[in-house]
């Protein structure tokens, strides 16, 4: 599987050539390519995005159409970038832990998978702008008396590995007595581990818990109030000359309108 370089000089383009026009890696769809093929700058490169595609609405893998195609928030805005700027888009779906890792191995491009810009991880990557805000939530069986992080005394916490949620589920157990984490690399992992009660709890994001909870009705859950808001934006390997272009378009994207729209087809109306 091929996960192309991106290169801004013109002097690489000629090394870049044989890697453009070979056939796509695993994770793309037709679609991707021919939704950025059509753009007026077409032929520029492809760009790789990394993701983890475990997070209704902003990326999961669409096992409806049979197609295993990557859909989502994410992925729409992904699309729209990508054909702006005259690239070809190619995904390739990993473990949220290793999402950095791949960035800085120069095996993606850019990552869009909900990820918030933390302190820590800007030491390794560079952010665009925050293009969406979500908040905590702690998710349980109905059959779990949790009203708030106090409740998670002597309870198993599942997390996403590598996410800012277990990072917040390692600073309230440290206050927090009894309080023990399960990180797991795939959020379904998660929700399979809370029906089966092998795990009591989890912090997931609301955006993200909504969709679970609909298809899980045994599952609630109650919003971390003394949490603020989770932004979202795209991660890129330090330095990277995308960072202001991508920055750019999403700013346009705000301003036509078309932000508000993906939002609402994706979170539902009102969601944000
Ligand atoms: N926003 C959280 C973070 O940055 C969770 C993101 C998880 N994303 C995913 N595609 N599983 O850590």
């Amino acid at each position: 599987m091929k996960r192309r370089r991106f290169l801004a000089s013109t002097a690489a383009v000629a090394l870049l050539t044989v890697g453009l026009t070979s056939a796509c890696g695993g994770g793309q769809s037709a679609g991707d390519s021919e939704a950025a093929g059509d753009s007026e700058a077409a032929g520029k490169g492809t760009l790789t995005m990394a993701t983890s595609a475990d997070y209704p609405p902003y990326e999961s893998v669409d096992t409806t159409s049979g197609s295993e195609e990557i859909v989502g928030f994410d992925v729409d805005i992904a699309r729209h970038i990508a054909k702006e700027l005259g690239y070809e888009l190619e995904i390739t779906n990993m473990d949220f832990n290793g999402l950095i890792p791949a960035l800085q191995a120069d095996r993606a491009d850019f990552v869009m998978a909900g990820m918030t810009p933390t302190e820590e991880r800007k030491q390794n990557v560079d952010f665009s702008d925050i293009y969406y805000d979500a908040k905590q939530t702690i998710v349980f069986p109905k059959s779990n008396a949790i009203t708030g992080p106090d409740d998670l005394g002597g309870k198993t916490v599942g997390v996403q590995l590598g996410s800012i949620q277990e990072g917040l589920a390692k600073d309230l157990a440290e206050k927090t007595p009894g309080m023990k984490l399960s990180p797991l690399n795939r959020i379904n992992e998660i929700v399979q581990e809370l029906k089966s009660g092998r795990i009591d709890a989890a912090i997931i994001e609301d955006t993200v818990a909504k969709g679970f909870l609909a298809n899980n009705p045994e599952l609630t859950s109650v919003e971390i109030p003394e949490e603020g808001p989770v932004g979202s934006a795209v991660a890129f390997p330090k330095d990277s000359e995308l960072t202001s272009e991508f920055n750019r378009v999403l700013g346009e994207m705000e301003s036509s309108g078309m932000m508000e729209e993906l939002i609402n087809k994706w979170f539902g109306d009102g969601a944000k």
